[in-house]
């Protein structure tokens, strides 16, 4: 990956993201408790590339993850909390891409007792505005694993496009999985 430019390193460092109901902090280890209740539910990790958490180490393991990342440059994955506080889950930019191209990949996580009350309608939009204005993005792409009709109909409604299946493009759990590949453009409608 190309050296991040000194405009899209400030808005990769930068502390946070706010909308009407919810802000957005960067993952840290002040947020190990609820991640840990978040990703240690089944279903929530269902359609994802990690097993259900089994105790505080593994929600550790998450956040050593996203320093490193935002460290790197290659990312930022922050922690979604409502005006009160509350933890809602988390979202970012992983595989960002500078060199020979402008992308990255969006990915997010609701706890699920906030399933389909709007966290993510609200969220998506000001997390792809900090991917196309403030880091620069031309494209920002999303992996979804087929079956998870959630964030598929999440990100149609949202202006991605499916374009292709990638078969067995992963591996976790055991075995390989497809990957539906949606993205969508600087220039696209949402
Ligand atoms: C995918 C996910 C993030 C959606 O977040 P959410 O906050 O529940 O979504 P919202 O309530 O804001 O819904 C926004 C839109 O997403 C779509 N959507 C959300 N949940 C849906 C569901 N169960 N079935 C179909 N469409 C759904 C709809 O288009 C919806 O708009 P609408 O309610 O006006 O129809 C959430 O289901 C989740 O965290 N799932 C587990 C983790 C995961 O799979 N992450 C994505 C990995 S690619």
């Amino acid at each position: 990956m190309g050296e991040p430019s000194a405009g899209a390193r400030q808005a990769l460092n930068r502390s946070g993201l706010a909308s009407t109901n919810y802000e957005l902090t960067p993952l840290s280890h002040s947020d190990r408790a609820d991640l840990f209740a978040h990703l240690s539910d089944a279903r929530t990790v269902e359609h994802m590339d990690i097993e259900p958490l089994a105790d505080l180490a593994g929600a550790d393991a998450v956040i050593a993850w996203a320093t490193g990342l935002a460290a790197s440059g290659d990312g930022i994955r922050w922690a979604i909390r409502d005006r009160a506080g509350a933890f809602a889950g988390t979202a970012g930019f992983n595989a960002l891409v500078r060199e020979r191209g402008s992308r990255g990949e969006v990915a997010y996580d609701v706890v699920r007792p906030r399933w389909r009350q709007g966290v993510m309608a609200e969220v998506l939009p000001l997390v792809l505005d900090h991917g196309f204005r403030a880091l620069g993005l031309h494209r920002i792409e999303a992996m979804v694993t087929p079956g998870n009709a959630a964030s598929a109909a999440l990100l149609e409604r949202h202006g991605f496009a499916r374009e292709a299946v990638l078969r067995d493009y992963a591996f976790w759990k055991g075995r390989y999985w497809d990957q539906w590949l949606y993205a969508r453009l600087t220039g696209d409608g949402g």
